[in-house]
């Protein structure tokens, strides 16, 4: 039976798509994956289907074309709070095989020139924002990818909220885009940012007085 490929595809533009991943999209007649994915990476003779809100639905493709070369779509890298998740309560690793991407964490933190063997990954996505802030109180570096209803301007109300309006933030939007912003900040400051237009964030969150903690000592 073949192997369903879920393909990394970086964080949005061919820049940071690899070499691996090329190959594998060129192999593939049917596409599975988002509509901006679709819009930049289909070819004409690929089957696509659209993932929505129907992910039961793209189970029921995938079974039904997978003999004839299936490729998900994932942004950024597959096993990051992407679609490998789902992937995996129907598949088994034996099923699938995955080419790794780079993720936008892995991007926000080469634009910082920072370490993040240290971060807390989290994710808004599906989950609710005050817990996730309430995570957030004992962590030196946190990476927090903001979701649809949670843009960073809510996520710095509730650091307020919650006692931690000494964080530095770094608010890093449309990443690999010729759009892409970077922005120092305090939750303060970013409080008040309108963030229509700016809905791909990574924040990075950082408390340097435990940074400071955790690098002392020998
Ligand atoms: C469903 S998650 C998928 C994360 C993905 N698996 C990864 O490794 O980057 C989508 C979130 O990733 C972040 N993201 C994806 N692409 C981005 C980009 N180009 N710039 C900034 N953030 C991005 C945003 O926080 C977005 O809401």
């Amino acid at each position: 039976m073949s192997r369903i490929r879920v393909i990394g595809v970086g964080p949005g533009t061919l820049d940071y798509l690899t070499p691996a991943a090329q190959r594998a999209l060129a192999c593939a007649r049917v596409l599975v994956a988002g509509q901006r994915h679709l819009t930049y990476l289909a070819r004409d003779e690929q089957k696509t289907f659209v993932i929505k809100n129907n992910l039961a639905a793209m189970v029921d493709f995938i079974r039904a074309h997978r003999e004839e070369g299936v490729a998900v779509l994932a942004s950024g890298d597959p096993g990051l709070y992407g679609i490998l998740n789902y992937l995996r309560r129907h598949f088994t690793p034996e099923e699938l095989e995955v080419i790794p991407g780079i993720s936008s964490v892995q991007l926000a933190f080469a634009r910082l020139a920072m370490p993040w063997h240290d971060a807390l990954i989290l994710s808004a996505h599906g989950r609710p924002a005050a817990a996730l802030v309430n995570l957030m109180r004992y962590q030196g570096k946190v990476a927090l990818l903001t979701g649809p209803g949670t843009p960073p301007n809510h996520i710095a109300r509730l650091l307020v909220k919650g006692n931690m309006a000494d964080r530095k933030i770094f608010c890093c939007c449309n990443l690999g885009y010729p759009e892409e912003e970077i922005l120092e900040t305090t939750p303060d400051e970013l409080a008040d940012k309108d963030f229509s237009e700016l809905n791909n964030c990574v924040m990075v969150i950082i408390d340097e007085n435990q940074l400071a903690l955790c690098n002392s000592g020998n």
